[in-house]
């Protein structure tokens, strides 16, 4: 079986609420578990400068993700769990990036598009208030991800289009630089819940209606009692489908019990009722992480002991790599001989070829034409395509010939010239790859 990458990472410019957990941390610690998979899982630090300029506000974010992550249960020594800015690899590959990133692709980035629709709108220059991080974040997230070479990213339906922004620029360099990359494919479950918020708007803190995950029992009580409901009162039968309070309840409990509250919904349970279950049932799940997570948040250092432990693992694959990337792009040492753009995948165009083509007298002829796209030789024309087809196949097997003067020769019988300024020992170079 051959092991799947999985990558994800979370901006560390907020403070991680339910929707978080359900939608993202939860999944992510157990899929971790599955043997077969390797999980890389991160705090996107740099993303969050582009979101606040407050630095209290990204040291404090990232110490709470990281702590939310450790008390959900993650378990560093099976995964790679970092934080991007301690991987200097990260920043580089992003030039190398930037350096093909199309700014066509970028302009079509939906944050970027939205900020000008949104500026164009409101009658002002359509790049007021836009600064480059947010233009270059999908490149930023693209170097993220083909860093550790990851086939699966989980993400939200939000991120779709970056993940296949990260596939259009690893393919671009591929195709300049050889096979370097792996294409990431974004991962969407269908069965992790995209929890609505207090509003019954998806939980966002861009819409300020987030219950945040670790907040005191008695404000987990008082944000769940806040949720809008309508106004069907007790013993009115209510709709589960399109219930945000349904919906959240569902990411709390069993089949089984969602089930129940289904038909309590039917039976015309009372929003206070089914408030107070819902509550119970978050608290369950939460009481005994928030726990763990208090104890950690108490102690900053071991907490940055993980980090670093996790910034040395994934150096570990990013240090060799990006010399990898330096090398194809061109940036070398003087004394470095140039390695082939990848041994086992050799580039189309990078292979000397045979032409075989008919002259305007009816004769069939055939050129070897150098990888760099010029004529190392030119046959003598042929009455039949066979007979020249015959010389190739001979040729490319490596069957004798001579050269003398501009001729060469099989058998004694002269069947082709040497194109101009061309040497025997280029002609035999070439015949020699082809048959490699
Ligand atoms: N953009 C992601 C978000 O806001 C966070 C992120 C940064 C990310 N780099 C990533 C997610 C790489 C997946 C892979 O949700």
């Amino acid at each position: 079986m051959t092991v799947q990458r999985v990558l994800t990472g979370i901006t560390t410019s907020g403070t991680p609420h339910l929707g978080n957990y359900a939608g993202a941390i939860r999944p992510a610690v157990a899929a971790s578990r599955h043997p077969g998979v390797e999980s890389f899982y991160f705090l996107a630090d740099y993303h969050a400068l582009i979101k606040t300029t407050d630095p209290l506000r990204v040291q404090r974010s990232t110490l709470e993700i990281a702590a939310t992550w450790l008390a959900a249960g993650l378990d560093t020594d099976r995964v790679w769990f970092y934080r991007q800015s301690d991987i200097p690899e990260i920043p580089e590959l992003t030039w190398l990036l930037t350096c093909i990133a199309g700014k066509g692709l970028l302009n079509r980035a939906h944050a970027y598009k939205a900020a000008v629709d949104k500026n164009t709108a409101d009658g002002v220059d359509a790049d007021a208030g836009v600064n480059m991080g947010l233009y270059m974040y999908p490149v930023l997230m693209a170097a993220d991800i083909l860093m550790f070479k990851a086939h699966s990213v989980p993400v939200g339906r939000d991120q779709i289009q970056h993940i296949e922004m990260a596939r259009d620029i690893a393919g671009s360099f591929n195709h300049l630089h050889g096979e370097h990359f792996v294409l990431p494919e974004a991962a969407i479950d269908a069965s992790v819940a995209t929890l609505p918020g207090l509003d019954g708007r998806k939980m966002s803190k861009s819409y300020d209606n987030t219950i945040p995950l670790f907040a005191p029992s008695a404000e987990l009580k008082k944000l769940v009692f806040s949720i809008v409901t309508d106004s069907k009162a007790p013993g009115e039968p209510k709709d589960a489908d399109g219930s945000a309070l349904f919906e959240l309840f569902q990411a709390f409990s069993s089949a089984e019990e969602a089930r129940a509250m289904r038909t309590a919904f039917e039976e015309g349970i009372a929003w206070g009722e089914a408030k107070q279950a819902l509550f119970e049932h978050i608290e369950r799940a939460v009481a005994p992480m928030r726990e763990r997570y208090e104890a950690l948040i108490a102690e900053p250092a071991q907490i940055e002991k993980h980090l670093l432990e996790g910034a040395a693992k994934a150096r570990a694959i990013a240090t060799p790599f990006m010399s990898e990337l330096r090398h194809a792009v061109g940036l070398r040492r003087l004394t470095d001989v140039a390695r082939p753009a990848r041994a086992d995948k050799p580039r189309a165009a990078a292979q000397p070829q045979f032409k075989q083509y008919r002259e305007a007298d009816g004769r069939f002829h055939f050129k070897l034409v150098h990888a760099e796209g010029h004529a190392l030789l030119v046959s003598a024309g042929f009455a039949t395509p066979r007979e020249a087809g015959a010389l190739v196949a001979f040729l490319k097997q490596g069957g004798e010939f001579e050269v003398a003067g501009n001729g060469v020769f099989v058998a004694g019988e002269r069947v082709a010239e040497l194109a101009a300024d061309v040497v025997a020992i280029e002609v035999r170079a070439a015949l020699a790859a082809l048959a490699a």
